[in-house]
């Protein structure tokens, strides 16, 4: 499969059904993805990123399909990680003294996964490579998302292909942004954003402001994950830099974790405080336990406050919850509250763990947070409740 996104720019790349689990298990993708290859002729002929390594031999046998392989002038290589340089060891053993364009820290990264010497080609930012009438225009990007990530502009057709920043994990038939159901790509969007590139958004201002200020036209944005924003194409960097600046809904997030449901029961009773204090909050319950790590992660992106609830146990908390705080822990999330709550039989020490551990992640502390002893009842219910209330107010 190909299509064209610019006469003689065609994508190239491989659209995964079945992905439900990337980075390893560790971040989970309900609607599949895409690798996005791209393959721009002009006197010279430029393949820009390759597709993850299961999918290797069949991307290059297709791509030989479409092109005489020794036709392949540049092999560009925006960033080394694997599922978009896993087809360029199969690539580059049928064209192996074709120039591979990358950064230094590229040069670095490829030759740790690969342990090949190619020939390797350093770009660094204002780099130009001709094609012919048009033109790659290099910019390096560390730390979006890696040391060796860079991007590039197509002189005349006017794209940006811009690998890992602006994607989401959606594999569709319907590779354009204006194809597609708008709140699915959104929502896939604010996820990747949230859970990959939240750490680096002090990056990602700099970075966009730079490429802003060069007033180039932009017809299009070639992610190497997902669709492809054709349609007003500067909405998405838009939309970045609204999240790199610290965003926040008018939301509260509760994240729970139980075992004979006292904990889950304090949760809804705070929420129902909070609701009673402030109806126009978003409100949101999750058993950390029972959803997706990622989609809650993507909420506490979403919040201005989030909760954290664990009953004791063994003097520490349940461990889908401990998961949940090294993963926000890792994000570094800013401008944020928080508090604690749970349950407790006799040691009773989830709180305090809970709290230190939301200040070490960057919250804010509203309060030493809130405990119940054995089940909640009546009293600990309007405590919980009246807590949520208080939390409400605060907020
Ligand atoms: Fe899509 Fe950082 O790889």
């Amino acid at each position: 499969m190909k299509f064209e996104i610019a006469l003689n720019v065609h994508w190239v790349g491989k659209i995964d059904w079945e992905l439900r689990k990337f980075h390893g298990e560790e971040y989970s993708t309900h609607r599949g993805s895409s690798y996005n290859s791209f393959l721009v002729k002009d006197e010279k002929v430029a393949l820009i990123d390759t597709v993850w390594l299961p999918f290797a031999k069949e991307f290059v046998d297709n791509l030989a399909g479409e092109i005489d392989l020794n036709k392949i002038d540049f092999v560009i290589a925006n960033h080394a990680e694997m599922d978009h340089s896993g087809a360029l060891p199969e690539l580059m053993r049928r064209i192996p003294d074709k120039p591979v364009y990358c950064t230094a820290n590229g040069v670095k990264s490829l030759k740790g996964h690969y342990h090949q010497d190619w020939n390797f080609q350093v770009v660094k930012t204002g780099d130009k490579l001709s094609l012919g009438k048009k033109e790659l225009v290099f910019i390096e990007a560390p730390m979006l998302h890696w040391p060796d990530t860079m991007i590039e502009y197509l002189t005349g057709d006017a794209i940006l292909f811009s690998n890992d920043a602006f994607g989401q994990h959606i594999a569709s038939e319907h590779m354009f942004n204006d194809l597609v159901v708008q709140s699915e790509l959104f929502d896939e969007a604010i996820k990747y954003y949230a859970n990959i590139l939240t750490p680096f958004s002090l990056m990602v201002t700099r970075k966009i402001n730079e490429v802003v200020a060069l007033n180039l036209p932009v017809n299009a944005i070639c992610p190497s994950h997902g669709v492809i924003w054709r349609d007003n194409p500067l909405q998405i960097a838009h939309k970045y830099l609204e999240w790199a600046a610290d965003y926040q809904e008018n939301q509260i997030t509760i994240i729970y974790d139980t075992m004979w449901n006292g904990t889950r029961k304090l949760a809804e009773s705070i929420a129902k405080g909070i609701k009673e204090k402030d109806d126009a909050v978003t409100v949101k319950l999750y058993n950390i336990s029972r959803s997706d790590i990622n989609d809650v992660v993507t909420e506490v992106f979403k919040s201005k406050a989030i909760l954290l609830g664990s009953p004791t146990i063994n003097k520490g908390i349940l461990c889908a919850m401990a998961s949940l705080i090294d993963m926000v822990t890792g994000l570094k999330f800013k401008n944020k509250k928080a508090a604690a709550f749970g349950c407790y039989g006799w040691s009773g020490e989830s709180v305090k763990i809970l709290s230190e551990h939301l200040t070490k992640a960057g919250f804010e502390l509203v309060n030493d947070g809130l405990k119940a002893m054995w089940q909640p009842g009546d009293a600990e219910m309007t405590q919980a409740f009246e807590y949520g209330k208080e939390m409400a107010g605060k907020l």
